[in-house]
């Protein structure tokens, strides 16, 4: 059984049918960051997917997928389900992220926490968002024209255009602001902590600590096994991002951690690039066969 999750940081909750909210109020909805992907929704994932087939999990997450399958496992979640885990562009230290429109709305989401914190729900289609959006275009070095460059750096080396033209009909979604503004403390801090509310009393009554708690990598079952991909081009999963990240693996059972690096990547690439099957795709299902 092999379940796939993630994709780009603007990526949200967004079928059809999980935007239908009947009981609850936007701000409501709305209110989670990646904790709760960590805490409630992934497990719940889990849960039904070995309910129903009664068989251990291979997990595949690509960026936001990554970010929230390492803290999960870290966490302990899926323990007893898991089988073995693959991380494409992995995203979990941010700080040399070099994507400009990234960097920009960083620093933005982070100065204008509580007046973004009135909008619940970040729609990039939407009226407020578009504004804001808008005036970030403005900043050096940030080119919205391209947007998919602007978010995730250039994939020029092998994505296909009408491909690429698909996935933008679709993406990005609404995500939750409060997820946007967790991001951007996880760039400007620089370690995979909880969301921080701003003020030593507030983290306190969340988490009885005046700062929030920290995830710790290195709880990843050291016996898990782990496929990692990365690309020497990737703008938001940026090489020495995965440095530290593999740093923190560095007490995995030796022989259960794989790494691949591809020169030519970038973000997108790992998804929509037309060598990904070949370069990627087909190690992957090689490292499955192994851990069955
Ligand atoms: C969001 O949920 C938290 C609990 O997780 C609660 O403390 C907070 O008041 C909620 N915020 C809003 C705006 O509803
Ligand atoms: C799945 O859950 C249902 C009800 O929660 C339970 O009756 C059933 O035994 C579970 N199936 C498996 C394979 O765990
Ligand atoms: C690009 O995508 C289109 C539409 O999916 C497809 O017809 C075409 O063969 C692709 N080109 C390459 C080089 O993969
Ligand atoms: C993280 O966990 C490892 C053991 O898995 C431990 O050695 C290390 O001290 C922990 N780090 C922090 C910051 O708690």
């Amino acid at each position: 059984m092999v379940l796939m999750y993630g994709l780009l940081t603007l990526e949200g909750q967004d079928s059809a049918e999980s935007t239908l909210h009947s009981t609850l109020a936007s701000r409501d909805f709305w209110n989670w960051s990646w904790d709760e992907l960590v805490t409630y929704d992934l497990p719940a994932v889990f849960d039904f997917v070995f309910n129903q087939t009664g068989q251990k999990i291979h997990y595949i997450g690509h960026s936001q997928g990554t970010l929230i399958g390492l803290a999960s496992f870290s966490e302990g979640h899926q323990a007893g389900k898991l089988k073995s885990a693959v991380f494409l562009s992995p995203i979990a230290y941010l700080s040399h992220m070099t994507t400009a429109l990234g960097v920009v709305a960083a620093k933005a989401f982070v100065g204008e926490i509580t007046t973004l914190l009135g909008i619940a729900e970040f729609n990039p289609k939407g009226k407020e968002v578009t504004v804001f959006l808008n005036s970030l275009c403005n900043y050096p070095g940030v080119d919205c024209y391209d947007l998919l460059n602007a978010l995730t750096g250039s994939n020029n080396c092998c994505l296909n255009l009408s491909t690429a033209n698909i996935f933008l009909k679709n993406e990005p979604q609404s995500t939750a602001t409060k997820n946007m503004v967790h991001f951007a403390q996880t760039v400007r801090d620089g370690v995979l902590a909880k969301y921080n509310y701003g003020r030593p009393d507030y983290n306190v009554m969340h988490y009885g600590e005046d700062t929030p708690p920290l995830y710790n990598i290195s709880n990843i079952p050291h016996d898990l096994p782990i496929f990692m991909s990365y690309g020497g081009l990737d703008a938001l999963s940026d090489v020495q991002d995965v440095q530290l990240l593999l740093d923190h693996l560095k007490f995995h059972d030796v022989g259960k951690l794989t790494v691949q690096y591809i020169k030519n990547y970038a973000h997108a690439d790992f998804i929509m690039g037309i060598s990904a099957k070949d370069i990627v795709y087909n190690q992957v299902v090689q490292f499955f066969k192994n851990h069955q």
